[in-house]
């Protein structure tokens, strides 16, 4: 964290956890009158205190922090070495610093001299700037990473996302690449790439602070998987013409991409599903980091879909520059209003269920099911996709599964392995069970389609291995019921997840029978509330599991 105190530039920093740093190093008594700070994800450089956030030019007379990647740093940090300057971490992001101060040094301007030096980096960055001789003011510049200022009453913000500054203000000015921007406690002064001014007006996210809260809950996480009987309700209430408008796309689309990252990317599966089984459109669903490898057939006339909680993701978003440099449409379902996906899509469908805050994805993935639903029938020629009002009550009724779910967790916290197997439109719903427990509980976790058990897998089944099976009534009950006696005969603990009981379970998980299309929906459910309980009973911080951030803005 770093302030500025009438012309007196403080920065203190460290590895850990803010609230350790916060101990050590009592970061909330800096005073001043305009402060930043940074949680880093390391990319350059160990997880040191000196590589930590914000730093500093060699007299600290300026002060960054950066989120994204320098990609030319090297060649600049040789330059700016030969001319005098001193590094002290290991860091792209201090070359900024140095750059900075060179311009600001030449031009005593700071708007002109952030931007300036920005020309010269190759990469992706979202910059905040701070000057030790102008207390009055802090400098922004973006390309490539979201950065957001919020306007409020003689005092700004400046930050990656709107969650950061809701609790002060809901209006917000969105900028777009290359631009730079000072503020003042009640003037803001865009730049746009060629160095003009841009006048743009705030506009209020519909987002509320209430919505910020942990009402009687102790974590965000727990609050939001039982905000879902509502939250699926909201995702449904859409512009019927923009859902039309969406389907329309898909069905005339020369070639048709779904494209995503880790939970939306499950979302993204369960529609490829629908739309090949269903509707009998051919689409290629591939994770976003790997889309460019796969698009061989995405050109002009092609659509790309793309599922985001954030809309910022950094992978999806190269996905979709890609997909618009070949000519192709894009269309978003995003949670994000005003997100970079939002803002560069051809279509857009919102997610409307409020502000996730905790880092595992839980109603936005509800919530996609939901929507990806909608956009299927609509392509079914389906004017009216119904049955939410009976799935929130079955969201509800999936939600007092908890008790049962922490007996469960007592049995089974100590464990190393978990699998959780499934088939055809309930595979995807697996993997989204792992990835869940992985990243609450830290215990390794695999999902896969269950015909694949035994191509390998199967192997590592011994007497007590916890395999999660899902296996609700529907085409392919009969056979994941086969695959439930097979891991038994080896020995495996089977949790059934289920809206039909089975001797074959050891723990039989009671989930509503609903339309098929939403048994994704309800499965879904004990599934998040065995990685929130496990990570719980292991003393994880399921709000904010260690290396994971919310949205994940580098490549
Ligand atoms: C898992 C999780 C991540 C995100 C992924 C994509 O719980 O949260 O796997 O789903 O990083 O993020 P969005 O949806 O924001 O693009």
């Amino acid at each position: 964290m770093a302030t500025n105190n009438n012309c007196a530039l403080s920065i203190r920093k460290g590895a850990g956890r803010v609230s350790e740093i916060e101990q050590r190093q009592s970061l909330s008594s800096l005073k001043g009158s305009i402060g930043m700070a940074h949680t880093r994800w390391a990319t350059h450089g160990g997880v040191t205190d000196k590589n930590a956030h914000p730093h500093a030019s060699c007299r600290e007379l300026v002060a960054v922090i950066h989120n994204g990647i320098i990609e030319n740093y090297l060649p600049l940090k040789k330059d700016l070495l030969a001319r005098g300057h001193r590094f002290r971490s290991e860091t792209d992001t201090e070359v900024i610093a140095h750059l900075v101060e060179d311009e600001y040094k030449r031009l005593r301007d700071p708007l002109r001299a952030t931007m300036a030096a920005t020309k010269k980096l190759k990469g992706q960055y979202a910059i905040a700037v701070m000057f030790q001789d102008r207390p009055d003011l802090m400098v922004g510049a973006r390309k490539d990473a979201p950065l957001i200022v919020g306007v409020g009453d003689r005092k700004m913000f400046l930050a990656s996302d709107v969650l950061a500054f809701l609790g002060h203000t809901d209006r917000t000015i969105f900028l777009d690449n290359y631009e730079t921007v000072e503020l003042k406690k009640d003037k803001v002064r865009i730049l746009s790439r060629n160095g003009k001014e841009v006048k743009r007006k705030p506009t209020q996210v519909a987002w509320e602070l209430g919505d910020l809260s942990k009402s009687d809950f102790t974590h965000y996480t727990l609050k939001e998987i039982n905000e879902q009987p509502r939250t699926v309700v909201s995702a449904a209430t859409q512009d019927v013409e923009k859902v039309e408008e969406f389907a329309r796309a898909i069905r005339k689309a020369k070639s048709l991409y779904i494209t995503a990252s880790g939970t939306s990317y499950h979302a993204g599966l369960l529609m490829k599903f629908r739309l090949n089984k269903e509707a009998r459109i051919r689409a290629d669903a591939v994770v976003a980091g790997e889309l460019k490898e796969h698009s061989g057939f995405l050109g002009k006339g092609s659509v790309l879909v793309t599922l985001s909680q954030s809309g910022e993701t950094a992978d999806l978003m190269e996905a979709v520059k890609e997909a618009k440099k070949r000519g192709a449409k894009v269309y978003s379902i995003v949670n994000a209003v005003g997100s970079s996906l939002a803002r560069e899509s051809d279509g857009v469908l919102l997610l409307n269920c409020g502000p996730e805050v905790g880092v595992a994805a839980t109603k936005s993935f509800t919530a996609q099911v939901v929507v990806t639903n909608m956009v299927v029938d609509a392509v079914l020629g389906k004017r009216r996709s119904n049955g939410v009002k009976e799935l929130a009550d079955a969201v509800a009724e999936a939600l007092k599964c908890d008790q049962q779910i922490r007996n469960l967790v007592w049995e089974y916290k100590d464990r190393s392995d978990f699998y959780f197997v499934a088939r055809g439109y309930e595979s995807p719903v697996a993997l989204e069970g792992a990835l869940k427990l992985k990243e609450l509980s830290y215990i390794h976790a695999e999902g896969m389609a269950a015909s694949e058990l035994k191509h390998g897998t199967i192997a590592l089944i011994e007497k007590g291995t916890p395999v999660v099976v899902l296996s609700s009534s529907g085409e392919s009950h009969a056979d994941s019921l086969s695959s439930a006696e097979e891991l038994r005969a080896r020995g495996a603990d089977v949790i059934g997840i289920s809206d039909v009981k089975d001797e074959v379970y050891r723990h039989y998980i009671q989930v509503p029978r609903v339309q098929p299309k939403f048994t994704p929906v309800v499965e879904a459910v004990p599934l998040q509330l065995l990685a929130y309980h496990m990570a719980v009973a292991r003393r994880n911080d399921p709000d904010y599991p260690r290396n994971l951030a919310k949205s994940v803005t580098v490549k």
